[in-house]
């Protein structure tokens, strides 16, 4: 098993500030051994933890990753408009973030998000954060919709295990998966056909779902052999869940 059969979904959307240190802190004191997140890069060049590739949505700010350097982290509010009790969270850098994961012992699922513009710069300076940290926690495991990004970083980081994400499948899957030497396919829940799950398990590959927060379907698609799930809210499904198998 590459990951815990839950997995809290940018931490654990429902309870914290999406994709910030305190949301994996929560994820940690919750019981998860894993977490997801999504890797983003600043116009710098600094790859951080925001899904966006604006401000908008998730902090109290306005405008483009492209246009911010590192300096500006210090004056975006990324907690604030979830709740006022989480002020003064930051968007997480990915050093900052594997740091925490080392110190709470928890697993993370690296989502790769590049714009069109900065697939290779992505990959390059993630893998270059993930060296400096010296391998030093984990485990991790790539994943992105980007399968370029993938393909780059199967040369780069070869260690590190990928899965496959997609919205919806596409015919080449088992080549796709063979060729970038995937581990796993990560699939949208409200699309998937429970059929593939046996068929991807027959090729050696784990399933993961994302985002489910419904106890129900769960138990439907575990019954079907799915590997895990990515959910906003780990507090729906049995604790083991949360902790491994
Ligand atoms: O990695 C699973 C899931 O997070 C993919 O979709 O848009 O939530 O990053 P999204
Ligand atoms: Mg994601």
């Amino acid at each position: 098993m590459v990951m815990a059969k839950v997995i809290a979904h940018r931490g654990g959307a429902s309870w914290v500030p999406e994709n910030t240190l305190a949301a994996f802190r929560w994820a940690a004191e919750h019981g998860c051994r894993w977490v997801e997140l999504d890797i983003s890069l600043l116009g710098d060049g600094t790859p951080v933890i925001i899904h966006d590739q604006t401000l908008e949505r998730t902090t109290d700010s306005q405008g483009a990753l492209a246009d911010l350097c590192l300096a500006d982290l210090e004056r975006i509010d990324a907690g604030a408009w979830f709740a006022p009790a989480f002020a003064g969270e930051r968007i997480p850098t990915l050093g900052q973030l594997l740091q925490l994961c080392a110190e709470l012992g928890l697993g993370a699922n690296l989502e790769l998000k590049p714009d069109a513009n900065n697939v290779e710069a992505l990959v390059e300076a993630t893998a270059q954060v993930l060296e400096d940290a010296q391998a030093v926690g984990g485990p991790w495991l790539f994943s992105s919709f980007e399968h370029e990004a993938l393909e780059l970083m199967a040369k780069r980081l070869p260690s590190i295990p990928r899965g496959l994400l997609y919205e919806g499948i596409e015919d080449r899957w088992r080549d796709k998966a063979a060729a970038l030497g995937a581990v796993s396919l990560h699939l949208d829940q409200e699309l998937i056909d429970p059929a593939l799950i046996g068929q991807a398990k027959a090729e050696g590959l784990e399933v993961f779902v994302y985002t489910l927060n419904d106890a129900a379907r769960a138990q439907s698609l575990f019954a079907a052999g799915l590997s895990g799930l990515f959910t906003d809210d780990p507090l729906l499904f049995d604790p083991a869940w949360r902790a491994g198998s």
